[in-house]
């Protein structure tokens, strides 16, 4: 496994790979890894010849008042991970080669950026699109891969591709989640063991809402007032928002096939997020 952490060092190998004739999977990470990410490695292993995965906590993507300072962090199990998962190149670029003195261009993607986790987190979406794209030009992959866990992020990428038209194919792959249903999360690790415990509530929610949708309930507003009573049950969720949007974030008031119901809680101080989709979730 290679191990880069120059951006020029990265652009020459993907150059190098992609003339030779070999496809690159891609999967961007901020590290603290877990079966989630690994989980997109495994996609790609299966749909690519080259797996790359990245490591970077991204600064550009967190608000002055957020976790940068304190997001976790393990380098050496990271490596171990992506090396056990058969990854072939980590690239674990640095803030000041990403972000040279001077750099001032961003991505801002529009409309599907400005509801939900776009509304609480200002200017989350531009720091994400922005690195995305940096990291799409460094690595060059044919196919890159996301997680649903991040819904309004995958919707994010998949508009700002299509827009920009960037030639990169992007998948997205289901939500892993504990035994216990809670979604698997790098920010799961703040948890005290109560909030722990009371985070469950999260999916349990989700899935009271999508048991009401299968027992044929199509008001979105009903499936909506659902979650949010079972969240109330538990006096540690602040519950941020409860939606029911369609794959291009646009509001559902009757629910369908394709409607996801997403939530954002603080449970104890820390910020989960969850989603959904009402079929094939
Ligand atoms: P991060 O939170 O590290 O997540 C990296 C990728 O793993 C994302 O595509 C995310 O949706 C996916 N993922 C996280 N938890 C998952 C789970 N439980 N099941 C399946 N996939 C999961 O998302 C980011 O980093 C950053 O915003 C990034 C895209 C790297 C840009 O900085």
């Amino acid at each position: 496994m290679l191990v880069i952490e120059k951006v020029e060092k990265m652009a020459a190998v993907s150059r190098k790979l992609r003339g030779g004739g070999k496809t690159i999977g891609f999967v961007p990470t901020m590290g603290y890894l877990h079966e989630g990410h690994l989980s997109l490695v495994g996609l790609s292993k299966a749909q690519a010849d080259v797996t790359v995965v990245s490591i970077f906590v991204n600064p550009t993507q967190f608000g002055p008042n957020e976790d940068l300072g304190r997001y976790p962090r393990d380098a050496e199990g990271d490596l171990k991970k992506c090396k056990d998962s058969g990854v072939d190149v980590v690239f674990f670029p640095d803030a000041a080669g990403m972000y040279p003195e001077g750099y001032c261009t961003y991505v801002d993607v529009g409309r599907v950026s400005e509801g939900l986790c776009g509304a609480s987190r200002p200017g989350h979406f531009r720091g994400v699109a922005t690195v995305v794209a940096k990291l799409f030009n460094i690595v060059k992959p044919d196919r890159a891969f996301f997680g649903q866990k991040d819904f309004q992020q995958t919707v994010v990428i998949r508009r700002m591709v299509r827009d920009l038209n960037m030639d990169v194919e992007v998948v997205i792959g289901p939500t892993m989640r504990e035994p216990d249903g809670l979604a698997m999360s790098s920010r799961n690790v703040y948890l005290a063991p109560a909030e722990r415990a009371a985070a469950t509530r999260l999916y349990a929610a989700l899935s009271a809402a999508k048991g009401l949708y299968s027992s044929g309930e199509r008001d979105a507003g009903r499936l909506k007032a659902r979650v949010q009573e079972v969240l109330a049950e538990e006096p540690l969720i602040r519950p941020e928002y409860v939606e029911a949007v369609d794959n291009d974030m646009r509001t559902a008031e009757t629910a369908g096939g394709d409607t996801v119901i997403a939530v954002a809680a603080r449970v104890g101080s820390t910020r989960l997020i969850d989603n959904l989709p009402l079929l094939n979730g």
